[in-house]
């Protein structure tokens, strides 16, 4: 094993070790991020070689970049001596490669003059290859890390490392700019935010060639990004509104061309969740989604209020037809229990996924009234994690599930009930003000 270097983005740091491990399982090896902290951008790791590490950060969106370490110091006489009593043995192998030299400063910086100088005091690396500032076969990083003292930045460094640069991340090759929604072809109200949309996909481990599934497509955000990964998206919602678009140059397929990948997209169907209507040997790989909570949009199925007054409709005729049969017939909407929707999630995703499959889904939750026992569980799904997107008030969580196999028998529980739900919407509207009744 050898000692790899990660640099972190400062985004979600209590997202980051899910995305890797996800991302490193999804490669069939295991990753120890147990040395990661919150606070710390830098994280050291053991990989077997530079194939585990391209793997896990290629696709990564919380992290920046990852180096094979060659050295650390608190200061630079400190790093140079590591790095010539450690990877003496490197020098060599790399001796005739084109390069060149990058800086990563945390929370400071260096002159430009500052930094040649660096790189000069690099000189017993002895390297005979050309410097290539384009298109380097080597790229050498110098990562500082500073301590902000208050508001006065530090100018000299806490931690210097040094190593190869061996792959950089997703989010440094653009990726949050592409899928940004400032930029989408279609949005609407309850679009998902890109940076989290791409973070779910790999938690869920969404990847080439396999299904997934939006029940509650929307605006379609999960369906797009699930694509950049190479998926094959569907998704379904009740409100055929949505689906349609706004117009025939603004809809959801159309941000499939936007991004070069209608080629994978399979389709949306307007379809009430819980009277699925997919054949049940139709295997979906994973589910992603953001459920109806009633905040930006309604939870409805379908059926009647009053079944009794329905009952009497049922031989109405338009034109001598039976005015449900008509393809123009718009059944009727009623209110269901969030709780119950969710219930009716996780069942699916156990009878749907195959073993090892993941659902991730996000659901919103009061601060000062959360309690773990509102998270809902499945007998046959094992809940990986719970990670909390925390704003002023309330809290929204990715819940992340794993289809087990018929041996395992995990803890059910109904989770959310309707009261809390009532009471999440009553006080997000209130801004919170009051504790719930
Ligand atoms: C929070 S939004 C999801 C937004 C979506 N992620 C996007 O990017 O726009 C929830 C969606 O669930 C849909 N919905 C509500 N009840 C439903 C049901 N019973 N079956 C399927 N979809 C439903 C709503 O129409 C809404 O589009």
């Amino acid at each position: 094993m050898k000692d790899y270097l990660i640099y972190f983005a400062q985004a979600y740091p209590n997202f980051r070790t899910a995305e890797l491990e996800s991302l490193a399982n999804l490669h069939n090896f295991s990753l120890d991020l147990s040395g990661h902290d919150e606070k710390n951008p830098f994280l050291i790791v053991q990989l077997e070689d530079d194939e585990q590490a391209q793997k896990i950060l290629e696709r990564s969106i919380l992290a920046r970049g990852i180096y094979e370490l060659w050295g650390h110091g608190t200061n630079y006489e400190e790093l140079h001596q590591d790095v010539q009593k450690r990877s003496c043995d490197k020098f060599d192998t790399y001796k005739h490669d084109t390069f060149k030299f990058n800086f990563e400063s945390f929370m400071g910086s260096k002159s430009n003059k500052a930094r040649i100088e660096i790189i000069e005091s690099f000189g017993y690396l002895e390297f005979e290859g050309a410097i290539n500032l384009k298109k380097p076969q080597q790229i050498y990083t110098v990562l500082e890390e500073y301590k902000v003292n208050g508001m006065e930045k530090a100018n000299v460094p806490l931690n210097i490392w040094f190593g190869r640069q061996i792959q950089l991340s997703a989010r440094m090759n653009n990726i949050l700019d592409k899928y940004d929604l400032k930029r989408r072809n279609y949005i609407g109200t309850t679009s998902f935010d890109a940076e989290l949309s791409l973070v779910t996909c790999n938690i869920a481990q969404v990847r080439s060639g396999k299904i997934t599934y939006d029940p509650f497509t929307g605006t379609g955000s999960f369906l797009v990004t699930a694509a950049n990964f190479g998926a094959l998206p569907m998704g379904s919602d009740i409100d055929v509104r949505m689906l349609k678009g706004k117009s025939a140059k603004c809809n959801i397929r159309e941000t499939f061309k936007q991004y070069g990948t209608l080629g994978q997209y399979i389709d949306v169907l307007t379809m009430d969740f819980t009277n699925n209507a997919f054949r049940s040997n139709f295997v979906i790989d994973n589910i992603v989604c953001d459920p109806p909570y009633g905040v930006r949009e309604g939870l409805r199925v379908c059926g009647a209020k009053n079944p009794e007054k329905a009952a009497g409709r049922e031989n109405h005729e338009i034109d001598g037809q039976k005015a449900h049969l008509r393809r123009d017939f718009i059944p009727p909407k009623k209110p269901y229990e969030l709780s119950n929707l969710l219930d009716d999630l996780l069942s699916f995703a156990a009878s749907r996924l195959p073993v090892d499959g993941r659902l991730a889904f996000w659901m919103p939750t009061a601060n000062d009234d959360f309690q773990v026992n509102q998270i809902p569980q499945h007998e046959n799904l094992e809940l990986l994690y719970n990670l909390e997107q925390e704003f002023n008030k309330w809290s929204r969580r990715l819940l992340v599930y794993i289809k087990r196999d018929e041996s395992y028998k995990g803890e059910t529980r109904n989770g959310l009930k309707e009261e809390n739900i009532k009471n999440f919407r009553e006080r997000y509207f209130r801004g919170f003000s009051e504790k719930s009744r």
